[in-house]
C-alpha cells in the first residue's frame, strides 16, 4: 500500500489496458484514487478494473480510441458521471514506432500515429481541461512523452516527432492555464519493459543484455511501476508548484 497521495480524487489514465497506462491505473487506485481506465482494448482493459477491485481499489472501465474526438468528449463525461468529478488524467496511451528510415516511412502509419500519439494526446487535453475549467478548482495533467522527445531515434519519424510535440504541447496547456492552478507536465520514459518495447525488440532482432546498457546508466530496462511512481508525484498536490516541465524518467539516458 502506497501513501495515499490521491484520497478523494478521481482519475482517467489512457492506454491503461497494459503495460505503463495499467501500472499506473493500479499504483494510482493503491494512492486512493478513483481511476477511469480509459482504452480501447476492452478486454484488456475491464480486466485491469476487476484486478483493482479485488486488491480493494475503486476503478471504472471506458472504451475509447484517443484519437476521435467524440470518444475523448465522452471518456471525459464518463468520468464525471461515474465518480462526480475529474482531477487528475495521465495521457499515456500511444501507438508503437514505425520501422522505416526517413527516406522510406510510410505515410499512412505517419497519420495513424501522429492521430494518436499527437492529436489523440491534445485532444485528452482538451476535454479534460474543459472540465477542470469548468469545475474551478485547478487539475493536473501528465502527458507521457519519451526519451524519443529529446533525442532522435533511427526510423522512427513519426514517434520521435510525435514524442517531442507531446513536450511542446505541454508547455502550451501549462502556459495558458497556470492561472487557473492547471497543472501540465509531462514525464519521459526511457526503456521500459512492456509490450511496446518487447515487440521493438524483437522487430529489430535485439536482445536485452546487449541493448539495456546502450539505453540506461542502470545497465537494465525499467520497469512499468517506476514510471507510474514518477506520473504520480506529478499528478499528487506534493508537486503543487511545478508546471510545464518533464521528468526525465530514463536511467540517465538523455544525460549522457
Ligand atoms: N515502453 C517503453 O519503453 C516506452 C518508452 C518511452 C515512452 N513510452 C510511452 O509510454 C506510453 C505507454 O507505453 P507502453 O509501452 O506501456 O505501451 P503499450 O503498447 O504496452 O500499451 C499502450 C496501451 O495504449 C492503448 N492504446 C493504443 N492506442 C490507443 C488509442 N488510439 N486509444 C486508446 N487506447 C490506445 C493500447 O490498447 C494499450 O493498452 C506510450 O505513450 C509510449 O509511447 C514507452
Amino acid at each position: 500500500m502506497t501513501f495515499p497521495l490521491l484520497e478523494d480524487k478521481v482519475a482517467i489514465v489512457t492506454g491503461a489496458a497494459m503495460g505503463m497506462g495499467e501500472a499506473t491505473a493500479k499504483l494510482f487506485a493503491e494512492a486512493q484514487a478513483k481511476v477511469v481506465i480509459a482504452d480501447f482494448n476492452e478486454e484488456k482493459g475491464k480486466a485491469v478494473v476487476e484486478e483493482i477491485k479485488k486488491a480493494g481499489g475503486e476503478a471504472a472501465f471506458v472504451k475509447v480510441d484517443i484519437s476521435d474526438s467524440e470518444q475523448v468528449q465522452k471518456m471525459v463525461q464518463f468520468a464525471v458521471d461515474t465518480y462526480g468529478k475529474l482531477d487528475v488524467a495521465v495521457n499515456n496511451a500511444a501507438l508503437t514506432p514505425d520501422d522505416k528510415p526517413v527516406a522510406e516511412f510510410d505515410e499512412d502509419y505517419w497519420d495513424r500515429l501522429i492521430a494518436v500519439d499527437l492529436k489523440g494526446t491534445a485532444l485528452c487535453m482538451k476535454y479534460e481541461i474543459q472540465q477542470f475549467v469548468k469545475q474551478g478548482n485547478g487539475g493536473s495533467i501528465v502527458n507521457i512523452s519519451s526519451v524519443s522527445g529529446f533525442r532522435p531515434q533511427p526510423n522512427n519519424i513519426a514517434y520521435v516527432a510525435a514524442k517531442h510535440g507531446v513536450v511542446g504541447m505541454t508547455k502550451v496547456a501549462a502556459l495558458e492555464y497556470g492561472p487557473q492552478n492547471i497543472r501540465v507536465n509531462s514525464v519521459a520514459p526511457g526503456a521500459i519493459d512492456t509490450p511496446m518495447l518487447r515487440g521493438a525488440l524483437e522487430q529489430f532482432g535485439l536482445n536485452e543484455e546487449e541493448y539495456a546498457p546502450q539505453l540506461s546508466l542502470l545497465n537494465r530496462f525499467g520497469q512499468p511501476r517506476e514510471i507510474a511512481e514518477a506520473s504520480l508525484w506529478l499528478a499528487s498536490d506534493q508537486s503543487s508548484y511545478v508546471t510545464g516541465t518533464t521528468i526525465h524518467a530514463d536511467a540517465g539516458y538523455t544525460s549522457r
